[in-house]
């Protein structure tokens, strides 16, 4: 699957074709994968025109897209794998691939009763993002009171659950009446918030009269800047992402409420805290298995259906982690 034209403004399903290309045979320290599970990324909109983007290289006509994957190997010429592991990695979006075995991570032990999707959703890339936040970088407390914009997606909706297994009362907003009965029904977020029923700041004040303690940013824009204003004294944001604050600095017209009131903003990058990652597995693992937490992800069944699944992810229409599927490649499986 490759880019077939750069996006007029709006990302399109358009935009990607098919294309057949030989994959090639694996040399010595590299595998051949089946794709699995492909888990789509915002981010990577910005990336589309050939431009480098602190999201990573830009990505031109031509050229293939890769994101985070579960994939089944297939041939292998790595000691540590065998044909039918399965394993977790940054693939590129192709049915078949020759990828580096240091690229990938074996997945070990009973595949969770959630499916394979676990691996990109709560136990994947955006858990492990949410866990390094929420629980590291934000250090949620008992008690406290939680704001989470873009509470439905990906990251969000793992977000939402730390927070809640921390005993902190979540507050979380979404772009759809869909997402906030999700938050609150099936989340156990305490309030939710529907970004489109009126301006952020009132509708903040509104669901959390008490004020907030921690922000977890995943959008910027008016939602950091509504947070600011509803942060009590000593409060403190977690600069996730920025997906929702365009294509300018981000920077809030606020910024002085962080003077007056002593509040900590502080950024994170999750690949600096690969040292959380054995931690994180336990604990989320374990939550996971008693039934505290699950996985949020929408499925979209077959490759040729990943332009409209990214499509879908952009336009805000699918809950939690877009998710393509795609069956096993491995003969009488
Ligand atoms: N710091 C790190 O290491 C790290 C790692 C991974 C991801 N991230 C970042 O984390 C953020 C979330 O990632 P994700 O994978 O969870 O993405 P996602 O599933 O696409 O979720 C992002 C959510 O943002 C909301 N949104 C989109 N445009 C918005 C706007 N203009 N205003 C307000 N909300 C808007 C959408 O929800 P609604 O329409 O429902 O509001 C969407 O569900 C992204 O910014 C990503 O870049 C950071």
């Amino acid at each position: 699957m490759q880019l077939t034209a750069i996006p007029d403004g709006i990302v399109r399903a358009n935009n990607f074709g098919i294309v057949d290309t030989d994959v090639g045979a694996p040399n010595k320290g590299q595998v051949l994968v089946g794709l699995r599970r492909l888990g789509l990324n915002a981010g990577l909109a910005h990336r589309l025109g050939g431009e480098g983007t602190p999201y990573g290289p830009g990505i031109d006509v031509g050229d293939v897209p890769a994101s985070d994957a579960v994939v089944e190997v297939l041939v292998s010429n790595v000691e540590e794998l065998r044909t039918g592991d399965l394993a977790v990695g940054k693939v590129p979006w192709r049915t078949a691939a020759v990828v580096d075995g240091d690229e990938l991570r074996k997945v070990d032990g009973a595949v969770p009763s959630e499916g394979l999707e676990a691996y990109l959703t709560i136990l994947g890339h955006v858990g492990f993002t949410a866990y390094t936040g929420m629980i590291h970088v934000g250090d949620i407390r008992p008690g406290e009171v939680v704001y989470i914009s873009g509470a439905a997606g990906g990251v969000g909706s793992c977000a939402v659950q730390f927070a809640k297994a921390y005993g902190a009362t979540v507050i979380g907003v979404a772009g759809s009446n869909e997402k906030v009965a999700l938050l609150t029904d099936v989340l156990g977020a305490d309030r939710a918030i529907n970004r489109h029923d009126g301006a952020a700041v009132d509708l903040l004040r509104d669901a959390a009269p008490e004020g907030i303690d921690l922000y977890y940013d995943n959008v910027g824009g008016e939602q950091l800047e509504a947070a600011l204003e509803v942060l009590n004294f000593g409060g403190r944001v977690v600069i996730c992402g920025a997906v929702g604050s365009g294509s300018g600095s981000g920077a809030p017209a606020n910024y002085r409420r962080l003077i007056y009131q002593e509040l900590t903003m502080r950024g994170f990058t999750v690949t600096a805290h690969e040292d959380l990652r054995v931690q994180f597995e336990s604990e989320v693992g374990g939550w996971l298995r008693e039934g505290k937490v699950r996985s949020i992800h929408t499925v979209f069944d077959g490759v040729d259906r990943v332009p409209e699944a990214f499509e879908s992810l952009l336009a805000g229409g699918s809950s939690g982690r877009v998710i393509v599927s795609v069956p096993s490649q491995r003969l009488g499986r």
